[in-house]
Formats: C-alpha cells, sequence, structure tokens
C-alpha cells in the first residue's frame, strides 16, 4: 500500500471525503496504485486514518461513480482494471512531479537557441519556392478547397506520401491507407483511439522519445521500459518482461535518441512477436532521410507480411515541424476502422497547407530539397563533432551515428546530466540531458546536442566552449 495514502488527513477547509478521494486520484495518475490492485476496507482504512467509515464510504462511492475503482464484493475493492497508470493528469494544485521538458522548440527573440533538437535547418528552407505555391493556392481556392476538408487529409497529399514512401522506404501502400495527421502525436492519437485501450501495456525503448512517452502515458497506457543496446530495441528483454504486451513503439531506423539502427534479426524477432501475438507495432520513421554513412535502411514497414505495423512519418524534420503535419499508413484490414475515428476528430487542420505540400512534393522540390540538406546536414554534423572533440574532448564522448540531426555525447560513469542541462540552459545553450528521455535510471548519462542551425565551423566552435566554461563552472558568456 502506498504510504502517502496513510498520511493523517489534514484538518483543514476541505472535507475528509474529498482530501482522500484527492489522494486516490492522484496515486493511480501516479501508477502508485495499478489497474487491478486492491484498496484496503472500509474498516480497515477508518481504523487505520482515525476517521468514520462514512468518510471512507463517501469517498469510495465518488471514486467508483467515477469508475476509478470497481468493487468486487466479498474480494474487496480493486482499482479499476481497465485504468492505466495514468488514468487523469494530477490534479494541477497538488502535482508534485518536476517540471518535464516541454515538446517545443525555444527561440530567443527570433533567434534558434545553440544545441536545439528537433528543428531543421531554417536558413536553408527554400521560403520563395513555398511561397509561390503557397501562395497561388490562396489565390485559386477552389470549391474543395473552401469546403468541409477530407477528415482523413487531403487526397493530393495522401497520394503524394503514398508515392513517396513507395519509392524512397520500401513501403507498398495506396492512399486509402494514408491518413495525415497534426504531427506524430496526431498520429498516436488516432492509433490509441482506434486500436488501444486506458491500461493497455506497451513496449517503449529506453531511452526513448520523451515526447510520445508523455503522450501515451497522459493517454492512459502503461509503458514497459525496454533497454537499447547497439542493434536496438532488446526484443529478448521485452518479451520477457512484458510478452503479452498489446503494442511496441520502435524508431527502427535511427534509434530516437542514441541514433542506432535496429538490426535485421532484431526487426524479424519483432515482427515475429507482433504476428504471434496480434499486438501492433508503431513505427516511427521520423527522420529516415538524414544518413550520412552507406545507405539509407528501408523501413520496418517493408518487411510486414502480416500487416501489424503502423508506420508514421513527419514531416516536422524534413520541411519544418511549425507546419504539424504528419502522416499515418495503417493496414488495409483497418482502413474503415481508422476512417471511423477521423470522422469525429477535428482532423488535421487546413487545407491550404496541406495542398502546398503536396505540389512541393509532386514538382520534384521535396527531393531536391532532401538532397540538398542531406549534404548541409553532413558538413554541419562535422562542425559540431570537431567542435567537441577539440574543445570538450575531455569531458565528453560523441557517440558515433549514422543519421539524425542531433548527436549523442556521454558524460563519464556516475556524472549526473541534469544539472549540466539545466546550467546549459539558464547560459541559453538548448543542450538537453540523456536521464529525461529515460524511463528507468542508468548510470549513463549524456547530452543530446542538435547541430542543424550551426551555420559555420566558428558558430559551432563558439557554442561548444560556451558549453565547456558551463560544466567547468565559469559560465558561459
Ligand atoms: C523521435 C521523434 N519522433 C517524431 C518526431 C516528430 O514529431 P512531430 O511530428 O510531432 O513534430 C520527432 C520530432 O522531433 C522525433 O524526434
Amino acid at each position: 500500500m502506498d504510504p502517502q495514502l496513510l498520511r493523517p488527513l489534514r484538518n483543514d477547509a476541505l472535507p475528509l471525503y474529498l482530501q482522500l478521494y484527492d489522494r486516490y486520484r492522484q496515486a493511480i495518475a501516479a501508477g502508485k496504485l495499478q489497474a487491478g490492485d486492491r484498496v484496503p476496507s472500509v474498516r480497515g482504512l477508518a481504523s487505520e486514518l482515525g476517521v468514520a467509515r462514512g468518510t471512507i464510504e463517501q469517498a469510495y462511492q465518488m471514486l467508483v461513480s467515477e469508475g476509478y475503482l470497481t468493487p468486487r464484493g466479498a474480494a474487496g475493492t480493486v482499482v479499476s482494471p481497465r485504468l492505466g497508470a495514468v488514468a487523469s493528469p494530477p490534479h494541477p494544485e497538488t502535482a508534485s512531479t518536476p517540471p518535464q521538458p516541454v515538446p517545443h522548440a525555444q527561440t530567443v527573440d527570433g533567434q534558434v537557441l545553440p544545441f536545439q533538437l528537433g528543428l531543421p535547418a531554417l536558413d536553408a528552407f527554400p521560403r520563395k519556392t513555398w511561397a509561390r505555391l503557397g501562395g497561388r493556392h490562396l489565390r485559386q481556392l477552389d470549391t474543395m478547397a473552401l469546403a468541409s476538408p477530407d477528415p482523413a487529409g487531403h487526397e493530393p497529399l495522401r497520394r503524394a506520401v503514398a508515392t513517396y514512401l513507395g519509392i524512397s522506404r520500401g513501403i507498398s501502400c495506396t492512399h486509402d491507407q494514408v491518413f495525415i495527421t497534426a504531427g506524430y502525436r496526431g498520429a498516436l492519437e488516432l492509433v490509441c483511439r482506434t486500436l488501444l485501450q486506458p491500461g493497455d501495456v506497451g513496449w517503449f525503448e529506453d531511452p526513448g522519445y520523451l515526447f510520445a512517452r508523455q503522450f501515451l502515458q497522459r493517454a492512459g497506457m502503461r509503458l514497459a521500459p525496454v533497454p537499447v543496446d547497439a542493434e536496438g530495441l532488446h526484443v529478448d528483454i521485452a518479451q520477457r518482461r512484458a510478452p503479452d504486451a498489446r503494442f511496441a513503439v520502435v524508431t527502427p531506423t535511427h534509434q530516437s535518441p542514441t541514433g542506432v539502427a535496429l538490426s535485421l534479426p532484431r526487426r524479424l524477432e519483432l515482427l515475429e512477436w507482433a504476428q504471434r501475438q496480434r499486438s501492433w507495432i508503431i513505427e516511427d520513421d521520423y527522420d529516415s532521410e538524414f544518413r550520412y554513412h552507406g545507405r539509407p535502411l528501408p523501413a520496418l514497414k517493408s518487411l510486414d507480411r502480416e500487416q501489424r505495423v503502423l508506420y508514421t512519418g513527419t514531416f516536422s524534420k524534413v520541411l519544418f515541424p511549425g507546419l504539424r503535419l504528419a502522416y499515418l499508413v495503417v493496414p488495409p484490414s483497418q482502413v474503415a476502422a481508422f476512417h471511423d475515428t477521423v470522422n469525429h476528430l477535428p482532423g488535421a487542420g487546413s487545407i491550404l497547407p496541406q495542398a502546398t505540400v503536396a505540389d512541393f512534393m509532386d514538382q520534384g522540390h521535396f527531393v531536391r530539397h532532401l538532397r540538398r540538406m542531406r549534404a548541409l546536414y553532413a558538413e554541419r554534423r562535422g562542425y559540431l563533432v570537431d567542435a567537441l572533440a577539440r574543445e570538450a574532448g575531455d569531458w565528453l564522448q560523441v557517440q558515433p551515428q549514422a543519421g539524425g540531426i542531433h548527436v549523442l555525447a556521454h558524460l563519464p560513469l556516475g556524472e549526473d546530466d541534469v544539472p549540466l542541462a539545466a546550467a546549459a540552459r539558464a547560459h541559453g545553450l538548448a543542450a538537453e540531458a540523456l536521464s529525461h528521455w529515460r524511463l528507468e535510471p542508468s548510470p549513463e548519462a549524456g547530452l543530446l546536442l542538435g547541430f542543424a542551425n550551426f551555420s559555420s565551423a566558428a558558430d559551432a566552435t563558439a557554442a561548444v566552449a560556451r558549453l565547456s566554461a558551463v560544466k567547468k563552472g565559469d559560465g558561459g558568456n
């Protein structure tokens, strides 16, 4: 039993039964009480807390009527089996979890902070072409664009995505299977609403993409952390820890944030597990386009004969995150169910940006832009890796990564990355602590450092020198 629940109730303005009700909600939301856990009997808890039985009964009745608890007769009362670890967000006034990083890139006075993650090279975006294509759509708005958009997304964009995935990612799908969403989390929302239930268990890479983790936990999913090694997600350990999981979230091309690729044997093992369990794999292929050594790896989806993979991609890295456009490819057998879901949701927003992206792809600008960005990022990555070796080689060790637009640099074993990242942030540097991306504590600490917006070697050197000064305690200015 969580000892917090047995603390004496306060003698303040809030009635005792409401204090108790709040405690239970928070314990369930924080995962301290899990679905199926038995709660103390009314009599036992009343005597433990020194309050009338009626107080406990009143609190339990509220929790039952709101679906938090389920009475099981002689077997006692349990936390509802359909609730996940996070049944509802914690009560705002009493939330005690430390602040978590928020999923948007910060700018100061319109400038991107050095090392900012998740942002492509904003200075290299082809604004003129974009403005021309967007302007044409604005001027020539046809009746279709003025009417209600298809909640599955603008059809020309869905067709352009299906064609692109066939050529570039080895994925064979029709536009009917493609759903345009408001960012990756929009895709996760569709999957949660269509195929999953609150309380479902899912494998989650550890370390793994922080903002997907936060989203899924808030949606009531229970995440089983699965370690990642040099071959990616450890499928073996996952099968031992949570063999009956309903879903697995993976970043097979460049694991987020370590950058390793999921090996072929592990890919096959993962697909086999999903097929056997009738579970779902959510493939997050967020930046497969940027690879600097060897050929881009095909998507896991390209091996998915049994149709267990829900494939997602985003325009946030290849165009810009402000667009808020991503896509989800669903198996043919699930197309109708996903249509039913999107028909009751707000959709991916205005048709205009979707139509602009469709033209950008259809007219060849997209492929040209990717080619240019690949070369540019290889150069900018070199600026950062060289600067780290020169200016911070005595305390940071860069983990070689074949792709992506950030690097992971390890701190010596036993050092704490959280205060260092906080100090860096206080000095205007957007380095992130690897520990924030973990579900389970680990002695391995490191910093995640974005490089896409370093436009020269001198910029990268200056930023790394500031970071070194922060680390060595003499400030970074
Ligand atoms: C691992 C990972 N997945 C997905 C995304 C895309 O998220 P969104 O489409 O919500 O911008 C990102 C963006 O930074 C990411 O790092």
